[in-house]
Protein backbone atom coordinates (compact mmCIF):
# COMPACT_ATOMS: atom_id res chain seq x y z
CA UNK A 1 0.00 0.00 0.00
CA UNK A 2 2.53 2.80 1.18
CA UNK A 3 4.60 1.74 -2.27
CA UNK A 4 1.52 2.52 -4.28
CA UNK A 5 1.00 6.32 -2.38
CA UNK A 6 4.17 6.94 -2.80
CA UNK A 7 4.33 6.21 -6.52
CA UNK A 8 1.36 8.04 -7.10
CA UNK A 9 2.22 11.41 -4.86
CA UNK A 10 5.55 11.33 -7.42
CA UNK A 11 3.84 11.10 -10.46
CA UNK A 12 1.55 13.95 -9.02
CA UNK A 13 4.38 16.04 -8.01
CA UNK A 14 5.80 15.39 -11.52
CA UNK A 15 2.71 17.07 -12.56
CA UNK A 16 3.65 20.02 -9.57
CA UNK A 17 -0.38 18.87 -8.43
CA UNK A 18 2.11 18.48 -4.88
CA UNK A 19 1.09 19.81 -2.01
CA UNK A 20 -1.80 21.67 -2.93
CA UNK A 21 -4.95 22.11 -0.51
CA UNK A 22 -7.88 20.04 -0.57
CA UNK A 23 -9.89 23.08 -2.49
CA UNK A 24 -7.86 22.21 -4.82
CA UNK A 25 -8.43 18.85 -5.84
CA UNK A 26 -12.25 19.24 -4.58
CA UNK A 27 -12.44 21.73 -7.50
CA UNK A 28 -10.64 19.35 -9.59
CA UNK A 29 -12.90 17.14 -8.80
CA UNK A 30 -16.15 18.75 -9.15
CA UNK A 31 -14.87 20.06 -12.56
CA UNK A 32 -14.30 17.02 -14.40
CA UNK A 33 -17.48 15.63 -13.10
CA UNK A 34 -19.14 18.81 -14.84
CA UNK A 35 -17.73 17.79 -17.59
CA UNK A 36 -18.31 14.06 -17.79
CA UNK A 37 -22.26 14.94 -16.64
CA UNK A 38 -22.19 17.21 -19.39
CA UNK A 39 -20.64 14.90 -22.09
CA UNK A 40 -23.75 12.36 -20.57
CA UNK A 41 -26.36 14.63 -20.96
CA UNK A 42 -25.63 15.21 -24.54
CA UNK A 43 -24.78 11.23 -25.27
CA UNK A 44 -27.42 10.22 -27.74
CA UNK A 45 -28.78 7.08 -26.34
CA UNK A 46 -30.74 4.37 -28.99
CA UNK A 47 -32.18 1.55 -27.38
CA UNK A 48 -31.31 -1.89 -29.50
CA UNK A 49 -33.78 -4.31 -29.20
CA UNK A 50 -31.61 -7.61 -29.86
CA UNK A 51 -31.67 -11.86 -29.13
CA UNK A 52 -27.91 -11.67 -28.60
CA UNK A 53 -27.25 -12.93 -25.47
CA UNK A 54 -24.12 -15.79 -25.55
CA UNK A 55 -20.59 -15.07 -25.05
CA UNK A 56 -19.39 -14.34 -28.46
CA UNK A 57 -22.69 -12.50 -29.11
CA UNK A 58 -21.98 -9.94 -26.34
CA UNK A 59 -18.70 -9.63 -27.61
CA UNK A 60 -19.48 -8.79 -31.23
CA UNK A 61 -22.07 -6.54 -30.26
CA UNK A 62 -19.33 -5.02 -28.02
CA UNK A 63 -17.30 -4.40 -31.47
CA UNK A 64 -20.12 -1.77 -32.20
CA UNK A 65 -20.90 -0.19 -29.13
CA UNK A 66 -17.42 0.97 -28.51
CA UNK A 67 -16.64 2.66 -31.79
CA UNK A 68 -20.55 3.96 -31.28
CA UNK A 69 -19.67 5.43 -27.63
CA UNK A 70 -16.69 7.44 -29.32
CA UNK A 71 -19.07 8.91 -31.83
CA UNK A 72 -21.09 9.78 -28.10
CA UNK A 73 -23.96 7.35 -28.96
CA UNK A 74 -24.83 5.13 -26.30
CA UNK A 75 -26.50 1.78 -26.78
CA UNK A 76 -29.03 0.39 -24.92
CA UNK A 77 -29.77 -2.99 -24.60
CA UNK A 78 -32.67 -4.01 -24.48
CA UNK A 79 -31.82 -7.86 -24.66
CA UNK A 80 -34.69 -10.28 -25.64
CA UNK A 81 -33.07 -14.16 -24.89
CA UNK A 82 -34.14 -16.62 -27.33
CA UNK A 83 -32.24 -18.55 -29.87
CA UNK A 84 -32.65 -17.59 -33.18
CA UNK A 85 -34.99 -14.37 -32.22
CA UNK A 86 -38.39 -16.11 -31.67
CA UNK A 87 -39.18 -14.43 -28.59
CA UNK A 88 -37.41 -11.63 -29.53
CA UNK A 89 -39.66 -10.90 -32.61
CA UNK A 90 -43.02 -11.51 -30.58
CA UNK A 91 -41.61 -8.58 -28.24
CA UNK A 92 -40.72 -6.24 -30.93
CA UNK A 93 -44.05 -6.98 -32.77
CA UNK A 94 -46.21 -5.57 -29.78
CA UNK A 95 -43.60 -2.64 -28.54
CA UNK A 96 -44.19 -1.56 -32.65
CA UNK A 97 -48.17 -2.16 -32.09
CA UNK A 98 -47.94 -0.44 -29.00
CA UNK A 99 -46.36 2.68 -30.74
CA UNK A 100 -43.37 1.74 -28.21
CA UNK A 101 -40.68 0.79 -31.30
CA UNK A 102 -36.70 0.57 -29.69
CA UNK A 103 -34.73 2.87 -32.23
CA UNK A 104 -32.72 0.14 -33.29
CA UNK A 105 -33.49 -3.33 -33.84
CA UNK A 106 -32.04 -6.72 -34.59
CA UNK A 107 -34.50 -7.84 -37.53
CA UNK A 108 -33.69 -10.83 -39.71
CA UNK A 109 -35.65 -12.24 -42.63
CA UNK A 110 -38.46 -11.08 -45.39
CA UNK A 111 -40.48 -9.53 -42.60
CA UNK A 112 -37.76 -6.33 -43.87
CA UNK A 113 -39.68 -5.65 -46.81
CA UNK A 114 -43.35 -5.55 -44.84
CA UNK A 115 -42.39 -2.94 -42.23
CA UNK A 116 -40.84 -1.38 -44.98
CA UNK A 117 -43.94 -0.98 -46.36
CA UNK A 118 -45.53 0.11 -43.59
CA UNK A 119 -43.04 3.21 -43.74
CA UNK A 120 -42.39 1.76 -39.96
CA UNK A 121 -38.08 1.65 -40.89
CA UNK A 122 -35.86 4.74 -41.43
CA UNK A 123 -34.70 4.90 -44.79
CA UNK A 124 -31.46 4.53 -44.82
CA UNK A 125 -30.80 6.21 -48.81
CA UNK A 126 -28.12 8.84 -47.77
CA UNK A 127 -25.92 6.43 -45.74
CA UNK A 128 -25.86 4.09 -48.34
CA UNK A 129 -25.45 6.61 -51.34
CA UNK A 130 -22.34 8.57 -49.19
CA UNK A 131 -20.60 5.22 -48.48
CA UNK A 132 -21.35 3.90 -51.92
CA UNK A 133 -22.72 0.70 -50.58
CA UNK A 134 -23.67 0.08 -53.82
CA UNK A 135 -20.19 -1.13 -54.47
CA UNK A 136 -18.61 -1.90 -50.82
CA UNK A 137 -21.26 -4.66 -50.37
CA UNK A 138 -21.42 -7.60 -52.01
CA UNK A 139 -24.41 -7.75 -54.85
CA UNK A 140 -26.47 -10.23 -53.55
CA UNK A 141 -26.69 -8.24 -49.44
CA UNK A 142 -26.99 -4.98 -51.49
CA UNK A 143 -30.29 -6.43 -53.56
CA UNK A 144 -31.18 -8.14 -49.90
CA UNK A 145 -31.55 -4.65 -47.65
CA UNK A 146 -33.12 -2.84 -50.67
CA UNK A 147 -36.29 -4.54 -50.60
CA UNK A 148 -38.63 -1.99 -52.63
CA UNK A 149 -35.59 -0.07 -54.14
CA UNK A 150 -34.97 1.79 -50.88
CA UNK A 151 -32.18 0.66 -48.16
CA UNK A 152 -34.24 -0.04 -45.14
CA UNK A 153 -31.82 -2.14 -42.93
CA UNK A 154 -27.73 -1.70 -42.26
CA UNK A 155 -26.27 -5.54 -42.90
CA UNK A 156 -23.54 -6.66 -40.69
CA UNK A 157 -22.93 -10.24 -41.39
CA UNK A 158 -23.64 -13.44 -42.98
CA UNK A 159 -24.08 -16.97 -40.90
CA UNK A 160 -23.93 -20.34 -43.17
CA UNK A 161 -26.26 -22.54 -41.54
CA UNK A 162 -24.92 -25.93 -43.22
CA UNK A 163 -22.34 -25.69 -41.10
CA UNK A 164 -20.95 -28.88 -39.43
CA UNK A 165 -18.44 -28.98 -36.63
CA UNK A 166 -16.28 -31.70 -35.56
CA UNK A 167 -13.80 -33.00 -32.76
CA UNK A 168 -11.10 -33.59 -34.82
CA UNK A 169 -8.99 -35.65 -31.92
CA UNK A 170 -11.91 -37.72 -31.75
CA UNK A 171 -12.17 -38.42 -35.11
CA UNK A 172 -8.69 -39.05 -35.88
CA UNK A 173 -8.35 -41.49 -32.56
CA UNK A 174 -10.69 -44.01 -34.48
CA UNK A 175 -9.38 -42.96 -37.92
CA UNK A 176 -12.13 -41.02 -38.88
CA UNK A 177 -12.31 -37.84 -41.50
CA UNK A 178 -15.15 -35.93 -41.40
CA UNK A 179 -18.61 -37.50 -43.72
CA UNK A 180 -18.90 -35.95 -47.28
CA UNK A 181 -21.98 -38.02 -48.11
CA UNK A 182 -24.71 -39.45 -46.15
CA UNK A 183 -23.04 -42.87 -46.71
CA UNK A 184 -20.30 -41.72 -45.39
CA UNK A 185 -21.57 -40.68 -42.29
CA UNK A 186 -23.29 -43.71 -41.37
CA UNK A 187 -20.01 -45.40 -41.31
CA UNK A 188 -18.29 -42.70 -39.10
CA UNK A 189 -21.43 -42.29 -37.04
CA UNK A 190 -21.38 -46.86 -36.31
CA UNK A 191 -18.01 -46.65 -35.88
CA UNK A 192 -17.74 -44.19 -33.39
CA UNK A 193 -20.85 -45.53 -31.47
CA UNK A 194 -18.97 -48.87 -31.33
CA UNK A 195 -16.51 -46.55 -29.41
CA UNK A 196 -19.63 -45.39 -26.94
CA UNK A 197 -19.65 -41.65 -28.52
CA UNK A 198 -22.44 -40.21 -30.09
CA UNK A 199 -22.07 -38.86 -33.24
CA UNK A 200 -24.35 -35.87 -33.04
CA UNK A 201 -24.83 -33.31 -30.38
CA UNK A 202 -28.53 -31.76 -30.96
CA UNK A 203 -31.25 -30.33 -29.50
CA UNK A 204 -35.27 -30.65 -29.84
CA UNK A 205 -36.05 -27.02 -29.57
CA UNK A 206 -37.82 -26.48 -32.84
CA UNK A 207 -36.05 -23.72 -34.56
CA UNK A 208 -32.53 -25.92 -33.60
CA UNK A 209 -34.61 -29.28 -35.31
CA UNK A 210 -35.56 -26.71 -38.73
CA UNK A 211 -31.82 -26.20 -39.04
CA UNK A 212 -30.68 -29.54 -39.33
CA UNK A 213 -33.79 -30.63 -41.26
CA UNK A 214 -33.54 -27.60 -43.78
CA UNK A 215 -29.40 -28.87 -44.53
CA UNK A 216 -31.18 -32.10 -45.20
CA UNK A 217 -33.61 -31.01 -48.06
CA UNK A 218 -31.11 -29.19 -49.43
CA UNK A 219 -28.66 -32.02 -49.71
CA UNK A 220 -31.54 -34.19 -50.90
CA UNK A 221 -31.34 -32.73 -54.28
CA UNK A 222 -29.87 -28.74 -54.30
CA UNK A 223 -31.08 -25.51 -54.23
CA UNK A 224 -34.07 -25.73 -57.14
CA UNK A 225 -35.68 -28.76 -54.61
CA UNK A 226 -34.96 -26.61 -51.87
CA UNK A 227 -36.60 -23.16 -53.41
CA UNK A 228 -39.66 -25.37 -54.41
CA UNK A 229 -40.57 -26.84 -50.44
CA UNK A 230 -39.01 -23.59 -48.14
CA UNK A 231 -40.07 -20.44 -50.97
CA UNK A 232 -42.08 -21.70 -53.58
CA UNK A 233 -44.31 -24.11 -50.85
CA UNK A 234 -45.39 -26.09 -53.75
CA UNK A 235 -47.72 -28.33 -52.78
CA UNK A 236 -46.19 -31.22 -55.47
CA UNK A 237 -42.81 -30.81 -54.01
CA UNK A 238 -43.77 -31.91 -50.30
CA UNK A 239 -45.37 -34.34 -51.85
CA UNK A 240 -42.34 -35.74 -53.81
CA UNK A 241 -40.57 -39.01 -52.77
CA UNK A 242 -37.29 -36.60 -51.98
CA UNK A 243 -39.06 -34.47 -49.54
CA UNK A 244 -39.90 -38.32 -47.75
CA UNK A 245 -36.42 -38.82 -47.89
CA UNK A 246 -35.62 -35.93 -46.04
CA UNK A 247 -38.49 -36.75 -43.35
CA UNK A 248 -36.80 -40.10 -42.82
CA UNK A 249 -33.57 -39.17 -42.61
CA UNK A 250 -34.48 -36.21 -39.71
CA UNK A 251 -35.82 -39.53 -37.87
CA UNK A 252 -32.81 -41.59 -38.58
CA UNK A 253 -30.27 -39.16 -37.45
CA UNK A 254 -31.82 -39.97 -34.16
CA UNK A 255 -30.12 -43.02 -33.27
CA UNK A 256 -26.94 -41.54 -33.79
CA UNK A 257 -27.65 -38.11 -31.24
CA UNK A 258 -26.44 -37.89 -27.75
CA UNK A 259 -29.69 -39.32 -25.51
CA UNK A 260 -31.75 -38.12 -24.54
CA UNK A 261 -31.82 -35.46 -27.48
CA UNK A 262 -34.21 -32.69 -24.94
CA UNK A 263 -35.10 -29.50 -25.42
CA UNK A 264 -32.00 -27.60 -24.72
CA UNK A 265 -30.49 -23.85 -25.93
CA UNK A 266 -27.63 -23.32 -28.69
CA UNK A 267 -25.34 -22.73 -26.06
CA UNK A 268 -26.23 -25.61 -24.37
CA UNK A 269 -25.45 -28.23 -27.26
CA UNK A 270 -22.65 -25.94 -27.22
CA UNK A 271 -21.51 -27.21 -24.78
CA UNK A 272 -22.10 -30.90 -24.93
CA UNK A 273 -19.60 -30.58 -28.30
CA UNK A 274 -17.13 -28.86 -26.45
CA UNK A 275 -17.54 -31.13 -23.56
CA UNK A 276 -16.87 -34.19 -25.78
CA UNK A 277 -20.42 -35.15 -25.49
CA UNK A 278 -20.44 -36.03 -29.37
CA UNK A 279 -18.24 -35.81 -32.25
CA UNK A 280 -19.86 -33.32 -34.49
CA UNK A 281 -23.12 -30.95 -34.63
CA UNK A 282 -24.74 -29.75 -37.37
CA UNK A 283 -25.22 -25.56 -36.21
CA UNK A 284 -24.74 -21.88 -37.96
CA UNK A 285 -21.52 -21.07 -37.92
CA UNK A 286 -22.24 -18.62 -34.61
CA UNK A 287 -21.44 -22.05 -32.49
CA UNK A 288 -17.91 -21.64 -34.06
CA UNK A 289 -17.92 -17.87 -32.85
CA UNK A 290 -19.10 -19.54 -29.49
CA UNK A 291 -16.31 -21.95 -29.33
CA UNK A 292 -13.82 -19.40 -30.36
CA UNK A 293 -15.07 -16.92 -27.18
CA UNK A 294 -14.62 -20.13 -24.73
CA UNK A 295 -11.16 -20.31 -25.69
CA UNK A 296 -10.99 -23.28 -28.27
CA UNK A 297 -9.33 -22.96 -31.96
CA UNK A 298 -10.74 -23.08 -35.46
CA UNK A 299 -8.58 -26.21 -37.04
CA UNK A 300 -7.16 -27.51 -33.38
CA UNK A 301 -9.65 -28.06 -30.82
CA UNK A 302 -12.14 -28.08 -32.93
CA UNK A 303 -12.64 -28.18 -37.27
CA UNK A 304 -15.24 -26.79 -39.39
CA UNK A 305 -17.13 -28.78 -42.69
CA UNK A 306 -20.47 -28.51 -44.22
CA UNK A 307 -23.31 -30.81 -43.52
CA UNK A 308 -23.08 -34.26 -45.81
CA UNK A 309 -24.28 -33.55 -49.44
CA UNK A 310 -24.22 -29.68 -49.42
CA UNK A 311 -20.99 -28.67 -49.29
CA UNK A 312 -20.88 -26.75 -52.63
CA UNK A 313 -23.54 -24.39 -51.41
CA UNK A 314 -24.23 -21.39 -49.15
CA UNK A 315 -27.25 -22.35 -46.74
CA UNK A 316 -27.50 -18.10 -45.57
CA UNK A 317 -28.40 -16.22 -42.83
CA UNK A 318 -27.82 -12.08 -42.65
CA UNK A 319 -27.99 -10.44 -39.49
CA UNK A 320 -29.24 -7.17 -40.25
CA UNK A 321 -30.08 -3.88 -37.90
CA UNK A 322 -33.39 -1.83 -38.66
CA UNK A 323 -33.34 1.35 -37.18
CA UNK A 324 -37.04 2.43 -37.11
CA UNK A 325 -38.51 5.68 -37.71
CA UNK A 326 -39.49 6.78 -33.82
CA UNK A 327 -38.64 10.35 -33.05
CA UNK A 328 -36.95 12.80 -35.30
CA UNK A 329 -34.13 13.54 -32.90
CA UNK A 330 -33.28 10.12 -32.88
CA UNK A 331 -31.84 10.59 -36.47
CA UNK A 332 -28.76 11.79 -37.02
CA UNK A 333 -27.55 9.16 -34.38
CA UNK A 334 -29.32 6.26 -36.20
CA UNK A 335 -28.16 7.31 -39.45
CA UNK A 336 -24.18 7.16 -37.37
CA UNK A 337 -24.82 4.01 -36.34
CA UNK A 338 -25.68 2.14 -39.76
CA UNK A 339 -22.34 4.08 -40.96
CA UNK A 340 -20.85 2.31 -38.51
CA UNK A 341 -22.11 -1.16 -38.80
CA UNK A 342 -20.07 -0.78 -42.62
CA UNK A 343 -17.02 0.61 -41.43
CA UNK A 344 -14.24 -1.99 -42.00
CA UNK A 345 -13.10 -2.22 -38.55
CA UNK A 346 -16.88 -3.10 -37.45
CA UNK A 347 -17.13 -5.41 -40.33
CA UNK A 348 -14.05 -7.37 -39.89
CA UNK A 349 -14.20 -7.52 -35.76
CA UNK A 350 -17.53 -8.04 -35.12
CA UNK A 351 -17.57 -10.77 -37.40
CA UNK A 352 -14.34 -12.67 -36.45
CA UNK A 353 -16.26 -12.70 -32.74
CA UNK A 354 -19.72 -13.46 -33.88
CA UNK A 355 -18.82 -16.78 -36.39
CA UNK A 356 -20.05 -14.97 -39.79
CA UNK A 357 -18.39 -13.20 -42.30
CA UNK A 358 -18.38 -10.01 -43.23
CA UNK A 359 -20.68 -8.38 -45.87
CA UNK A 360 -18.30 -6.57 -48.08
CA UNK A 361 -16.69 -7.34 -51.54
CA UNK A 362 -12.88 -6.52 -50.09
CA UNK A 363 -13.20 -8.04 -46.38
CA UNK A 364 -9.55 -8.43 -44.75
CA UNK A 365 -9.29 -12.45 -45.63
CA UNK A 366 -6.25 -12.37 -44.03
CA UNK A 367 -7.45 -11.87 -40.59
CA UNK A 368 -10.65 -15.12 -41.15
CA UNK A 369 -9.70 -18.41 -39.74
CA UNK A 370 -10.16 -21.26 -42.67
CA UNK A 371 -13.96 -21.58 -41.82
CA UNK A 372 -15.02 -17.86 -42.62
CA UNK A 373 -12.30 -17.82 -45.41
CA UNK A 374 -14.66 -20.76 -46.64
CA UNK A 375 -17.70 -19.33 -46.35
CA UNK A 376 -16.86 -15.82 -48.06
CA UNK A 377 -15.22 -17.51 -50.81
CA UNK A 378 -18.35 -19.49 -51.01
CA UNK A 379 -20.57 -16.89 -50.89
CA UNK A 380 -19.14 -14.66 -53.06
CA UNK A 381 -19.67 -16.44 -56.43
CA UNK A 382 -23.23 -15.00 -56.17
CA UNK A 383 -26.93 -16.66 -56.95
CA UNK A 384 -25.45 -19.71 -57.92
CA UNK A 385 -24.08 -21.55 -54.79
CA UNK A 386 -26.55 -18.90 -52.63
CA UNK A 387 -29.48 -20.59 -50.33
CA UNK A 388 -31.79 -18.40 -47.99
CA UNK A 389 -32.27 -20.31 -44.67
CA UNK A 390 -35.78 -21.02 -44.04
CA UNK A 391 -35.36 -21.88 -40.30
CA UNK A 392 -33.84 -18.07 -40.26
CA UNK A 393 -36.57 -16.40 -41.89
CA UNK A 394 -34.73 -15.80 -45.48
CA UNK A 395 -37.14 -17.66 -47.73
CA UNK A 396 -40.66 -17.19 -46.72
CA UNK A 397 -42.81 -15.41 -44.22
CA UNK A 398 -43.32 -15.53 -40.54
CA UNK A 399 -46.64 -17.19 -41.10
CA UNK A 400 -45.34 -20.20 -43.44
CA UNK A 401 -42.45 -20.52 -41.30
CA UNK A 402 -43.47 -20.57 -37.91
CA UNK A 403 -46.44 -23.26 -39.63
CA UNK A 404 -44.18 -25.87 -41.55
CA UNK A 405 -41.56 -25.57 -38.01
CA UNK A 406 -44.23 -26.18 -35.52
CA UNK A 407 -45.27 -29.86 -38.04
CA UNK A 408 -41.55 -30.79 -38.26
CA UNK A 409 -41.27 -30.33 -34.76
CA UNK A 410 -44.29 -32.85 -33.85
CA UNK A 411 -42.66 -34.59 -36.09
CA UNK A 412 -39.25 -34.69 -34.68
CA UNK A 413 -40.36 -35.27 -30.61
CA UNK A 414 -43.45 -37.69 -31.15
CA UNK A 415 -41.81 -41.39 -32.69
CA UNK A 416 -46.02 -42.04 -33.27
CA UNK A 417 -46.08 -39.51 -35.96
CA UNK A 418 -44.87 -41.60 -39.42
CA UNK A 419 -43.13 -39.99 -41.88
CA UNK A 420 -46.15 -40.72 -44.34
CA UNK A 421 -48.14 -39.10 -41.98
CA UNK A 422 -45.87 -35.91 -41.62
CA UNK A 423 -45.36 -36.13 -45.01
CA UNK A 424 -49.70 -35.81 -45.54
CA UNK A 425 -50.14 -32.93 -42.99
CA UNK A 426 -47.41 -31.02 -44.84
CA UNK A 427 -48.86 -31.24 -48.05
CA UNK A 428 -52.09 -30.16 -46.65
CA UNK A 429 -50.21 -27.24 -44.87
CA UNK A 430 -48.42 -26.16 -48.17
CA UNK A 431 -51.86 -26.10 -50.35
CA UNK A 432 -53.25 -23.87 -47.53
CA UNK A 433 -49.72 -21.63 -47.43
CA UNK A 434 -50.17 -20.71 -50.98
CA UNK A 435 -54.16 -20.03 -51.25
CA UNK A 436 -53.34 -17.95 -48.58
CA UNK A 437 -50.69 -16.27 -50.45
CA UNK A 438 -52.57 -15.53 -53.81
CA UNK A 439 -55.33 -14.37 -51.89
C1 LIG B 1 -29.08 -15.26 -35.88
C2 LIG B 1 -27.71 -15.24 -35.24
C3 LIG B 1 -27.80 -15.83 -33.84
C4 LIG B 1 -28.43 -17.22 -33.92
C5 LIG B 1 -28.58 -17.87 -32.56
C6 LIG B 1 -29.67 -16.65 -35.85
O1 LIG B 1 -30.99 -16.61 -36.35
O2 LIG B 1 -29.01 -14.83 -37.22
O3 LIG B 1 -27.21 -13.94 -35.17
O4 LIG B 1 -26.52 -15.90 -33.28
O5 LIG B 1 -29.72 -17.12 -34.51
O6 LIG B 1 -29.50 -17.20 -31.77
Amino acid sequence: MMVTSTKKSTLYCKFGWCGRPAWVWHSLLAMMLTVWSTALAQAETLQALNWWSSTSEHKAVDALVVKLAMENILWQEVLIPSGSGAGALIVLKSRVIAGEAPEVAQLNGTIIGDWADMGLLLNLDTVAQSGKWDKVLLPAIYSWIRPRDHVVVAPLGIHRVNTLIFNPKMLTRYKLVPPQSWEEFELVATALQKAGIPALAQSSEAWQVATLFESLVLAESGPEFYRDIFVNKDPRAFADRRFNHALWRLRALKKWMAQPVREQSWTEVTHLFADGGAAMMVTGDWAKGELNAWGLTTDIEFGCSTVPGTGDYHLYDIDTLAMFATHKGHRPAQLKLAQLVLSPDVQNDYNRIKGSIPVLRNPDLSRMDSCARTSWELFSRGARVQVPSFAHRMATDETSRDTIIAELHRFFTDEHVSVSDAQRRLVQIAKILRKATKS
